[in-house]
């Protein structure tokens, strides 16, 4: 099989496996983060192939929506085992799908190689901006979480678990993640659209406090 055929085959698969999802991580947000790893690739030097592969399949195994046994993404790697792609090629996929996710304001990114350097800031891209802030809110949604809360003030978790088991409100997590992936990004591509991605959630964030506090009605 050449590689265009393995990652056509993934695409469709991952496009019938994300169709239903209404949490901000459908197949428009798979197919969001592969153009534009695309696009950061034709700006860096990195495998293309590579990154192809791991931003189509980079949330089949999310912690979000799967009960892990450990770090290993299980369904990932038995899709490319299927189709017989080079272990070698495989395991780097897999390496990059393992350190992709965001595990809390004090924790550490383990992330090692150009490809996913790239593949997570065209991740991260997506968490941030105007999309950014529907698939928060849709997340939010999806979770039963009160759009915002007063009372509760955001938190910089220091481990994962306490990133995971977290239920604050919607608001929260742009403290908590979304203004901080900016200074993260690993790319000067990726940062340079960050800047303007994160400049329209603090307007937003702003517009939205003072709704709340009524200071534009009189
Ligand atoms: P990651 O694996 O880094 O979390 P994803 O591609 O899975 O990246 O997408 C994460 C997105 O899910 C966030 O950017 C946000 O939109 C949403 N999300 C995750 N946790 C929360 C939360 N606690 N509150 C609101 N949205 C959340
Ligand atoms: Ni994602």
């Amino acid at each position: 099989m050449t590689q265009q055929d393995i990652l056509q085959k993934t695409a469709d698969y991952i496009k019938q496996e994300f169709s239903g999802d209404s949490s901000g991580h459908d197949w428009w947000h798979i197919y969001r983060v592969w153009k534009n790893a695309i696009t950061i690739c034709e700006h860096e030097h990195a495998d293309s192939f590579i990154i192809q592969l791991a931003a189509l399949l980079h949330d089949l195994d999310d912690w979000k929506f799967n009960a892990a046994e450990d770090e290993t993404p299980h369904r990932a790697k038995a899709w490319l085992d299927s189709l017989s792609v080079d272990p070698s090629i495989t395991d780097k996929v897999c390496n990059i799908i393992t350190h992709i996710s965001y595990k809390g304001a004090g924790v550490e990114n383990k992330m090692d190689s150009p490809e996913g350097f790239i593949v997570q800031d065209a991740d991260r891209l997506d968490a941030i901006g105007a999309i950014g802030i529907a698939r928060a809110f849709a997340y939010g949604g999806y979770k039963n979480r009160p759009l915002y809360d007063p009372d509760s003030l955001p938190e910089m978790h220091q481990t994962f678990e306490q990133y995971k088991n977290s239920k604050s409100a919607t608001i929260n997590h742009f403290y908590e993640k979304l203004l901080l992936l900016k200074d993260m990004m690993n790319t000067n591509t990726a940062r340079r659209i960050a800047e303007q991605r994160h400049e329209v959630m603090v307007q937003y964030l702003s517009q939205f406090m003072d709704e709340w506090e009524g200071k534009d009605v009189e």
